[in-house]
């Protein structure tokens, strides 16, 4: 008991280590290639996602969120800092922390407040010319991922043509706006139109390019998550291009199925496994080994319930369990010697029991 305990405390351990360890370009949601100000735009987008007064739910959840928040804002703080950011492309966390005031939380205080301090509005790009620009197409792809990969978490190359815009000879019209024009056509008589003035810009094209992306599966997502990447999408010519959503799908496993962050499992046993009891070993999504043996009876179809043997819960540091359905597989045909035998052991039988008298 002692040492299940001892276990359970060390995975326990291993799972907050995995929880604090999250990628700093996948808490911005942007690939490792984002320039700063794709990361200063992502940044923008989650803080007003996550903002106090937009996060729903319990006072857990919004503890939750805000602590989000400050993880995301460290990271935002470390990767448009070119310094720490080339710090933490080499040695990750561990260098920045070397390098000095590089740990997590380093402000302390409110995340949002500082963020809207700093920042401002208009600072970061609020202004109503943003929310006219043209957005790009969002992108939605499906990843396929196996029951372990979402068991044990894991990092997957995602490779896709995307269109790029890329330099082309000659010159366009661009950043045109709408120009309020007034003449005088005679004394003390104006005439006032509106004209489209644009500028030259040099010309560009969309190439088609294949894209690498790492995409950082969390142990316990969900079926049917997305991953979002910023502005990874198609892109879009003076505007922001669109993002890129990966949607996880699982593969169908052999031996488990997942209910939510529980597992099922069927296993078939004997008739003689059935009654006596039996010793049986399954292998585990990662290789670890469950003991799912009885001493006692199994009757066919009986479920056995096995704490935290389930699914990691995504962003938390639990479990589920795992159900374990056992068949009984019967034998099809008792021969007269099984018969008289099993008629022996288990009583019950008038006949037998008359055979038994007459015998006395
Ligand atoms: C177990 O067996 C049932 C009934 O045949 C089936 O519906 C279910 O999908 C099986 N579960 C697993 C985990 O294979």
């Amino acid at each position: 008991m002692g040492r299940r305990a001892l276990l359970g405390a060390a995975l326990l351990l291993g799972l907050l280590a995995l929880a604090a360890a999250r990628d700093y370009y996948d808490l911005l949601q942007v690939p490792r290639s984002a320039n700063d100000a794709q990361i200063k735009r992502a940044y923008r987008k989650l803080a007003l996602k996550m903002h106090p007064d937009k996060v729903q739910g319990s006072e857990e959840e919004k503890k939750a969120a805000a602590q989000k928040f400050a993880d995301v804002s460290h990271a935002y703080e470390v990767l448009t800092d070119p310094e720490k950011r080339k710090v933490y492309d080499r040695y990750g966390e561990d260098g920045l922390k070397q390098m000095g005031g590089g740990g997590r939380g380093g402000g302390g205080g409110d995340p949002f407040a500082s963020f809207f301090s700093n920042f401002g509005f208009g600072g970061f790009g609020f202004g109503q010319q943003e929310e006219e620009a043209p957005k790009g197409n969002n992108v939605v792809v499906e990843l396929e991922v196996t029951l372990r990969d979402l068991y044990l978490g894991g990092h997957f190359k995602l490779v896709r043509d995307k269109n790029v815009v890329k330099p082309a000879p000659g010159t366009r019209k661009c950043n045109c706006k709408q120009k309020v024009v007034t003449k005088q056509i005679g004394p003390g008589m104006y005439q006032q139109y509106t004209t489209q003035v644009c500028e030259d810009c040099p010309n560009v094209q969309y190439v088609r390019e294949p894209e690498t992306l790492t995409v950082h599966v969390e142990p316990g997502m969900p079926d049917g998550h997305t991953i979002t990447f910023f502005e990874e999408g198609e892109p879009i010519v003076d505007g922001e291009h669109g993002d890129l959503h990966v949607v996880l799908r699982t593969l169908p496993h052999p031996h488990f199925e997942r209910r939510g962050e529980g597992l099922m499992y069927n296993a078939t046993i004997s008739l003689l496994e059935a009654l006596v009891g039996f010793e049986r070993e399954i292998e585990h999504l990662d290789g670890h080994k469950v003991q799912i043996g009885t001493r006692g009876v199994t009757r066919p179809g009986e479920v056995r319930w096995f704490q935290g043997e389930g699914m990691p819960q995504f962003e938390k540091t639990t479990r589920g369990d795992m159900w374990v359905t056992f068949d009984v597989s019967f034998p099809r045909e008792v021969s007269e010697e099984q018969r008289a035998e099993l008629r022996r052991l288990f009583g019950g039988n008038a006949e037998l029991q008359r055979q038994q008298r007459d015998e006395l």
